[in-house]
Formats: C-alpha cells, structure tokens, sequence
C-alpha cells in the first residue's frame, strides 16, 4: 500500500485541521456544564463519518450522551471490523498548568516530538487516535481498497464509566455482530518501538465518607476530645497498604492471576529505562509492591490509590477548625480475574470495618470494569502486528497496560470477539494532565498503520 503514503502526504494539513477544529469542542462528559459541547461534538463525529464514505450514519439515543454508529457494508460475506472510539475527554483542570488554552489547540515541538504535537485536551485520549481510524477509512474509500465491511461506534462517556454504551451494546447486539473490535486509545512504548496492548486493567472506583461530630468544633475547645474525622480518614488509608505495599483488605488478592517466570521474564525484555522514567517525573525513585518491578506494578498487579482527598479549612490562612466530615475518591485498579463487583464489596465491608466508634462510614461505589487479556495468537493481533512491522520497519512488541477501558471486557463477553489495541499516544502525551499532546509523527503513523491492519486481517481470515 505505497499509496497510503503519499495519500497521507498529501492530505496531511487537511487531516490535521480537521482534528483541530474537533479538539475546539470542549466535549468534557464529567461536567454538566459542558454538556451542550459534548452533544455538538457527537454531531461533528457523525458528519466525519458521512464524510469519509461511511453509507449509513445515525446518532443512537441512549440514557445519557449519543452513540454515533456509522457503516460501510461492502459484501456481507467479508469480515467486519468494528471500531470503537470515544469523543468525550477528561476535564482540563487545573487550568493554570497549561501552557496554552486546553481547547485553543496549537501545534508546539518537543525533545519527544521533533516534528510537532498538537497541544489540546482529548488530543490524543481519544479524540486525536478515534479520527485516525476515520482518516484510514477516507483514504480506503477513495482508493477503492476496502477491503472488508466496517463499523464505527463512537460514545461520548468513556471517561466516566460508559454507562450508556453498556446498554446500547446489550440491545444491539446484532447491529454491532463483528469479526474483530479495533480500538486506538491506549499507547506505545516510543516512536522507534511500536507495541500492542494485549491487557487492561480493571478499575473499581469508589467514594468515602468520613463523619465524626454533627458540625464543624473549635479545634481548641474539643481538640483531643473527639475523633477528627479527617485524622480518621488519614489513619484509615494508610493503613490500606503494609509495610510492602501490599493491599491489606482482606480477600483482596485472593483471584489475581500470578503470571509464570516465564511470562514475567517475557515482560523484562521490552526496552524500559528506570533513569529515563524516574527522570521524565523528577522522582529520586520509584515506589511500589515489594518482589514487583516497575512494569510488572503498572500492569499486572492491582493496585489502590486516593484520587482525591477534602474536608475542612483550606482557605488563605489559618482557620481552627475539626471538620465534622472528611471525603476521599479511592480508585482500584484490577487484574484479570478480580470481578470489580466483588473487590468493591470487599472495600467497603473492611473500610467500614476499620472504622473507630468515634464516626461513621459511607462508601458510594462509583463505576468498574473487567480487566482484559489478550492472546497474540490471533488473527487480530498477528494482522496488527504486520501492520506496524511494515509501517515502523521493526515488530511490535506486546505490553500489557495499567490503563483501563471497561467496556473491553463486556465487547467480549457480549459480542463474543476480540478487541484488538491498536495504540499510537505515549506516556509522555500527559493524557488526562495538563498540556495533553499527540505527536503529528503519531497521528499520521496512525492514519498509514490502520489501513494495512484492514488488509493483513482479511488476508489472514481467508
Ligand atoms: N484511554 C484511556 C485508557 C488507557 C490509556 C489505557 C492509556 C491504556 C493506556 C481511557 O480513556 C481512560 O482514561 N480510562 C479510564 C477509566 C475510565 C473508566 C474512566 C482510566 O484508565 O482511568
Ligand atoms: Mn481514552
Ligand atoms: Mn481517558
């Protein structure tokens, strides 16, 4: 396919305009306040997608944000691809961190990224890596060389748990029947050395509620006296790692899949630096479960972290003050096999637990998912995996990746196929931080490697 080349070429301003002017659209679900935005974006996504040759475009309704389904059937006894990608972002606070206006996109150099990355929130999570997938379609289409029939599915409430596309994919089922899901929207280990995710973890995700007395005291006149609640909350969330680093709730561990010395020496030969790493953070070291490495404790061991932390006086200057509640957002990250139902229930009955009889305890569980495992000996993966050897010149290595995508786990279990993850952002993207970029390097890569996954994965499925 030389002709994906010099396509991409010529078109490459045109393409990258066109994200740009999606990258304007503030589409950030979390916010209600954004809310109209993130309904525009939904419209600016389909119109793409008539765009770029698909036959039938609609926006599928559900409980919450609008699914845009667009379709190109060539030949029903073709294999279908069906891609997945999501237009909804993260909020780009804190603003002041950025070094120019989260949705004014601008293009800017970096030591990573020589030839340009485009600056914006939802960049390269996900908006910049889902438009990629509808460039390759434009280029298949007016090329003539599509190979098989494809779907596009593109929600806008990924970033807060995907509740709506979990129902819409339970009532369409057969609308949504495919060979292979193709998703953009995890990452590679670097320019030079493309990857493919082969795992994602599962997240259980909840909120706790600290309350001790029944409003704010002067800290002097009950100081000592009763429990501080935010004391409390510390104590508590300490205590939910031993002195390895273990997580300490019990029954926790009990289903993670422990992988073979084999399978962790296998995970050792991918090129990893722990100066570059600690140094790309300005950390003096790196912290985590005792007998893991690095790579090992960012992707297949689960994990539990204070995603946020409040409660009482944080004014300009001194208040005294014991606050009457104190509040954390606790986040687990899980491993294949730990159901996120059950991890969720086992948090909340030992942080309950654990509670002194000074307060009460409230755990509002918030969303999950199932983490994700996939083999590489697949048509998918194989075909994915000439894909980039071809356009990167070296094979992809397999990684399995700390991030999560919850609704992986459920395309499996209700359309019965394999998703295969086809990433091109890089750690250093700072997706979800401020100053979110996506190498134009990458986004073009992108736009030349998909095609050719189109082309080996009908190849090898005859
Ligand atoms: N695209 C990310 C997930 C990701 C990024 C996986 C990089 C692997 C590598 C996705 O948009 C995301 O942020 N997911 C959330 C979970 C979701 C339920 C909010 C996450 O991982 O925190
Ligand atoms: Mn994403
Ligand atoms: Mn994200």
């Amino acid at each position: 396919m030389e002709n994906i080349k010099s396509y991409v070429q010529q078109h490459k301003d045109r393409f990258i305009n066109e994200l740009i002017e999606l990258l304007k659209i503030p589409s950030v679900s979390a916010d209600t306040a954004y809310s109209q935005d993130v309904i525009d974006t939904a419209a600016a996504v389909k119109e793409s997608l008539s765009k770029a040759g698909c036959d039938f475009v609609e926006t599928c309704d559900t409980p919450g944000y609008p699914i845009i389904y667009g379709e190109k059937i060539i030949d029903p006894n073709l294999p279908t691809v069906l891609v997945y990608g999501h237009y909804d972002v993260q909020p780009p606070d804190p603003l002041e961190l950025w070094t120019s206006p989260p949705f004014e996109p601008v293009i800017k150099n970096t030591d990573i990224h020589p030839e340009g990355a485009i600056f914006a929130r939802g960049a390269c999570d996900d908006k910049g890596q889902m438009y990629m997938h509808v460039k390759a379609l434009e280029y298949m289409v007016q090329n003539n060389v599509l190979p098989c029939n494809v779907k596009f599915m593109i929600e806008g409430e990924e970033e807060v748990g995907s509740a709506s596309l979990a129902w819409f994919v339970e009532r369409n089922q057969e609308k949504l029947k495919n060979d292979v899901i193709l998703i953009s929207d995890t990452g590679m280990i670097s320019n030079q050395q493309p990857s493919i995710t082969t795992g994602l973890r599962g997240l259980s995700y909840v909120e706790v509620e600290v309350t001790g007395p029944n409003r704010d005291l002067h800290s002097g006149l009950y100081g000592g006296a009763v429990a501080n609640p935010i004391n409390i909350l510390a104590k508590m969330i300490a205590s939910l790692h031993d002195e390895n680093n273990h997580i300490t709730i019990p029954g926790f561990y009990d289903k993670v899949q422990e992988l073979s010395a084999e399978e962790r020496a296998e995970m050792a030969k991918a090129p990893f630096s722990l100066e570059k790493y600690k140094n790309a953070l300005n950390i003096a070291d790196v912290y985590g479960e005792k007998g893991y490495v690095t790579n090992e404790r960012n992707s297949i061991r689960p994990t539990l972290d204070v995603n946020g932390i409040w409660g009482g006086y944080t004014g300009e200057g001194a208040k005294t003050v014991i606050a009457s509640k104190a509040f954390a957002k606790i986040s687990m990250r899980l491993v294949p096999n730990q159901e996120w139902e059950e991890i969720t229930e086992l948090f909340t009955k030992h942080f309950t637990s654990i509670a002194p009889a000074g307060v009460t305890v409230k755990v509002t569980p918030h969303h999950g998912g199932q983490g994700y495992v996939t083999p590489i000996d697949s048509i998918g993966y194989q075909a994915a995996n000439k894909a980039y050897t071809e356009t990167f010149g070296v094979p992809a290595i397999p990684v399995r990746s700390g991030g999560s995508i919850p609704i992986v786990a459920l395309f499996e279990k209700e359309l019965k196929s394999k998703t295969i993850l086809m990433g091109f952002g890089l750690d250093s993207d700072a997706i979800h931080s401020p100053n979110e970029h996506f190498g134009i390097f990458n986004y073009l890569k992108g736009i030349e490697t998909i095609p050719l996954f189109y082309k080996y994965f009908v190849e090898l499925s005859k």
